[in-house]
């Protein structure tokens, strides 16, 4: 080697090194799952004013307005998508990782016996919502941001009638349906996903840990719940 060529060593960086570990991965899972955890609640939120006010759609269309039109609300919009993207891709990495690193199954091994139902499949649980989760991007979102949505005003302002939208899809009952079976697998991937949140980050508490598991089962039961109220509450309206 001469001189003029000296060889350089490369250390990896330690945020790439601790983000590639497993131990790292599972922080990612865990933190981008908390952010999206935030995100459906606040989502249901807004999205109950569509059954809870006989307003035509009013509050909901506003409320839409704001939230595509603030500042900073954008920013996490785009925080959203990639801790979505990040959450699935690290994910499926983890699994596929676990299942290589661990390839033989001992012959006394009960997995039933030892592990939830959600436990054993949030990969699968994780599938049916990312799938949903496409299906409702390009039904609404992609609509609502580069589709041609009917316009109607409010007090001088006029904005897209995303409710009408809605509406529309709801009358559908194989949309509905759709809708409530996804549901059913968000309910059971938050079932798991909730309290492995925490673990992960380290809160285990002998005091604090009840009360985790049970906030994360109302949280697991209630969100889904009201989101598959929405478009059932909305097919029988659409009925009458
Ligand atoms: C009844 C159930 C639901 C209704 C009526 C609904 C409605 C909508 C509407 C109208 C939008 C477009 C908003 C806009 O572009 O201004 C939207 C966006 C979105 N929805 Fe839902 N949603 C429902 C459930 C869900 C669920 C269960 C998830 C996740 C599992 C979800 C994830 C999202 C995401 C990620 C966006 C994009 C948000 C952004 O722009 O940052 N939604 N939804």
């Amino acid at each position: 080697m001469s001189a003029s060529n000296p060889t350089i060593s490369k250390k990896p960086n330690w945020f790439i090194q601790f983000f590639t570990s497993t131990i790292g991965r599972k922080l990612l899972v865990a933190l981008t799952g908390l952010f999206l955890i935030l995100f459906l609640a606040v989502h249901l939120i807004g999205n109950l004013q569509m059954i809870l006010f006989d307003d035509g759609g009013k509050a909901f269309n506003e409320y839409a307005y704001f939230m595509g039109h603030n500042e900073l609300i954008q920013i996490i919009s785009v925080g959203n998508f990639f801790f979505i993207i990040l959450h699935i891709i690290v994910s499926v990495v983890l699994t596929i990782y676990n299942r290589t690193a661990r390839p033989t199954k001992y012959a006394y091994s009960k997995p039933s016996a030892n592990s939830s139902f959600s436990s054993r499949n949030m990969i699968w649980l994780g599938s049916i919502v990312m799938i949903f989760l496409v299906l409702h991007l390009v039904n609404f979102w992609a609509k609502s941001k580069f589709g041609t949505v009917e316009q109607v005003t409010y007090d001088g302002k006029t904005m897209h009638n995303l409710y009408a939208l809605v509406v529309f899809e709801f009358e559908n009952p194989v949309i509905v349906g759709i809708y409530v079976v996804s549901m059913i697998g968000l309910s059971y991937h938050l079932l798991h996903g909730f309290q492995s949140v925490f673990q992960t980050l380290g809160i285990n508490h002998v005091k604090y840990t009840p009360f985790i598991k049970t906030l994360g089962l109302i949280y697991s039961i209630l969100v889904p719940l009201g989101f598959a109220l929405i478009p059932i509450l909305m097919y029988i309206k659409s009925l009458s």
